[in-house]
């Protein structure tokens, strides 16, 4: 202030304290109106990338973001859900497929109201078959994971042989004589009853269905050699900003976004300045009462006015105990590319939520509670309206 009043010393101090009283108040005028104009602006761009999210979910029900969309297991197979399948013996039996490196999303077609079934890399007939088998009994969807131990089976489930049960999820349908059955499992199980699937690999399969959901039912229809490739495009797309090194304020270590694949993780953007995003940050801290044990949070700083010190000093004086990073340039133009304007908005509270397949999504504006959040987790990423 005395430098840019130039008020020299022995100035009587009523009128140095008025100068700073005016000084202040100007700051204050000054950033209360910087804030309300960036709010509004940045409402208008919000509630722009709201309506236009809501316009992309209605119009393209799998698609979340670009490159990041993954199927949606439900036991049903909407149109651009997987981007390959396979037709065989005439539709009787079609398979859906869509993989990452981490993960492999399959839905499984019969013509049957039986079991269904596919078995990867058999080394004769039904023999070191990993397979997964499925059928729809009253709405109800059953699948197991089992390995074929000879070439006529028996085909146990891998639990039985000291394995694991390795389907993360999975959902059935029956409509019009046809079962559908979806599923997500690992590309490697790390189980030894699990074949290892590789993005780009060519893999033999065996498929078979009955017209019985009796598991010990034999086959009428089969096929002993089919051949599907697994994707590797989704690898080389996987989104690149997940990559970035970030320096975690708090410890100054280093990680990334993608070192957490597998968990959930909130992404929440802030300045200091902003009051609502303390009130977000309260309700991030209360995540682990409320449930949200296994989240990973991240608060990015993307206002260049703040830097490491002004950051670090808001963590200590809240007692906030997650990672805290200034966003790098090219994330924060990223993260514009990847949900809109609107994570510039920090009255806002932009949190994005990227899911265990690093799926993302934009959650609602305003300060999100403890129970809000977790709630939203578990909606995950994908067809949420
Ligand atoms: C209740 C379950 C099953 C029983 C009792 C069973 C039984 C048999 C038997 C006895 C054969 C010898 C050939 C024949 O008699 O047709 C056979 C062959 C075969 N089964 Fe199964 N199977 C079962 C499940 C499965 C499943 C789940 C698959 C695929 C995922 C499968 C795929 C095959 C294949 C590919 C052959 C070889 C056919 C050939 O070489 O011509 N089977 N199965």
């Amino acid at each position: 202030m005395n430098n840019l009043h130039n008020v020299k010393r022995g100035n009587s101090s009523i009128r140095s304290l008025l100068y700073s009283l005016y000084y202040a108040m100007a700051k204050i005028c000054f950033k209360a109106g910087i804030i309300i104009i960036v709010g509004v602006v940045f409402a208008f761009w919000f509630s722009a990338a709201q309506e236009t999210e809501e316009f992309s979910q209605s119009a393209a029900p799998a698609q979340v973001s670009s490159g990041s969309s993954q199927p949606k297991i439900d036991g049903i197979v909407e149109e651009q859900e997987y981007p390959q399948n396979l037709s065989l013996e005439e539709d009787s039996f079609v398979v859906y497929w869509k993989n990452d490196h981490e993960f492999l999303y399959m839905a499984l077609k019969a013509k049957t109201t039986g079991w269904i079934a596919i078995g990867f890399e058999p080394t004769s007939r039904m023999r070191d078959a990993d397979m997964i088998f499925g059928w729809v009994e009253d709405g109800q969807a059953t699948l197991l994971d089992l390995y074929s131990t000879g070439s006529t089976g028996p085909h146990p489930p891998d639990e039985e042989l000291g394995g694991t049960n390795d389907i993360i999820e999975f959902e059935g349908s029956e409509k019009d004589g046809y079962t559908i059955i979806e599923f997500k499992r690992k590309m490697d199980t790390g189980d030894r009853y699990d074949k290892v699937l590789i993005p780009g690999q060519t893999l033999n399969f065996i498929w078979a269905m009955a017209t019985s959901d009796s598991f010990n039912r034999k086959h009428n229809i089969l096929n002993r050699q089919a051949k599907l490739t697994l994707g590797k495009e989704e690898v080389e797309s996987a989104q690149a900003w997940m990559d970035i090194e970030l320096k975690d304020v708090r410890t100054g270590e280093q990680f990334k976004v993608s070192d957490f694949k597998g968990r959930p993780i909130l992404l929440e953007v802030f300045a200091v300045w902003c009051p609502t995003c303390l009130s977000q940050q309260k309700e991030m801290q209360k995540l682990k009462e409320k449930g949200g044990d296994t989240v990973v949070r991240i608060s990015l700083n993307m206002d260049p006015n703040e830097g490491e010190a002004k950051v670090r000093k808001h963590i200590e004086e809240h007692g906030l105990d997650w990672y805290f990073a200034i966003s790098p340039p090219e994330l924060t133009k990223a993260l514009i590319d990847e949900v809109g304007l609107a994570i510039l908005s920090a009255p806002l509270s932009p949190v994005i939520l990227i899911c265990e397949d690093q799926s993302v999504r934009l959650l609602p504006g305003g300060v999100k509670s403890a129970e809000a959040l977790v709630s939203e987790i578990e909606k995950g990423c994908k067809n949420v309206n």
